[in-house]
């Protein structure tokens, strides 16, 4: 099963990959994790994108692109694969689907998450995260020991980007350059809308629903 989730910043992407990766078993592949790794590390490759990415910019897409390449060609993803946060651009996405033709894996389906900006706005502002890539909120899912990530037991942390001007400006960039991928994906026939305001365990369901035929 190859998906791609779609939405906003804060509308749920990290959280509902995070269950399918362990529902389904196949590989979640964040390019905002990736990223956050290489700024950490401290490589060459996050120096350069952490000036992008704390004011809420797109890293440019050679960056993006050379970047899921290699992780689309390594040997987890070959019963399939969960993208999230890419592709954000049409170049991105005209990259993707030669990758991918390559490797033979078509994408199945784009999930679509829709949630209103205040919401987004509120749970971006409460995220607690940690380096496993888990994410947690303040009041809406909170981790079991406070401040301690229940997946890896280490501390979570805000995210740098997750400032309020870097949040708006996200919003911001999102409807420019990432929302008309909607159509994109619409016209070929595999994108699925679906409300990403309820209960995060429904929006689970929900997305088990949808995704039943592909399994
Ligand atoms: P990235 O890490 O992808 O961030 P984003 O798109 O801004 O998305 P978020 O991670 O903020 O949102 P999410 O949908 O994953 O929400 P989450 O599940 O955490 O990218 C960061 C930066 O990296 C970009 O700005 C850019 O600079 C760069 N970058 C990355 N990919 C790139 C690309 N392809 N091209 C160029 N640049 C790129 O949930 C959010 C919060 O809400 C959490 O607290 C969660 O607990 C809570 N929550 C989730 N679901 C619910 C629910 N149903 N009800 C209540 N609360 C909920
Ligand atoms: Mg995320």
């Amino acid at each position: 099963m190859n998906i791609i989730l779609f939405g906003p910043p804060g509308a749920g992407k990290g959280t509902q990959a995070k269950k399918l990766v362990d529902f389904y078993g196949i590989p979640q592949i964040s390019t905002g994790d990736i990223l956050r790794a290489n700024v950490r590390e401290g490589t060459e490759l996050g120096l350069a994108a952490k000036a992008y990415m704390d004011k809420g910019e797109l890293v440019p897409d050679e960056v993006l692109i050379g970047i899921i390449k290699n992780r689309l060609n390594e040997a987890d993803c070959e019963k399939g694969f969960i993208l999230d946060g890419y592709p954000r651009t049409v170049p991105q996405a005209d990259a993707l689907a030669v990758i991918l033709e390559e490797i033979e894996k078509p994408i199945d389906i784009v999930l679509n998450f829709e949630v209103p900006d205040e919401e987004l706005v509120e749970r971006i502002s409460g995220r607690l995260m940690c380096k496993c890539g888990a994410s947690y909120h303040k009041t809406f899912n909170p981790p079991k020991e406070e401040g301690i990530c229940d997946a890896c037991g280490a501390e979570v942390y805000q995210r740098a980007d997750d400032t309020s001007d870097a949040v708006l400006n996200r919003l911001d960039v999102y409807k420019k350059q990432t929302q008309p991928l909607i159509e994109y994906y619409e016209a070929k026939g595999i994108l699925v809308t679906l409300d990403g305001t309820k209960d995060i365990d429904v929006v689970f369901e929900d997305v088990k629903g949808i995704l039943a035929k592909f399994a």
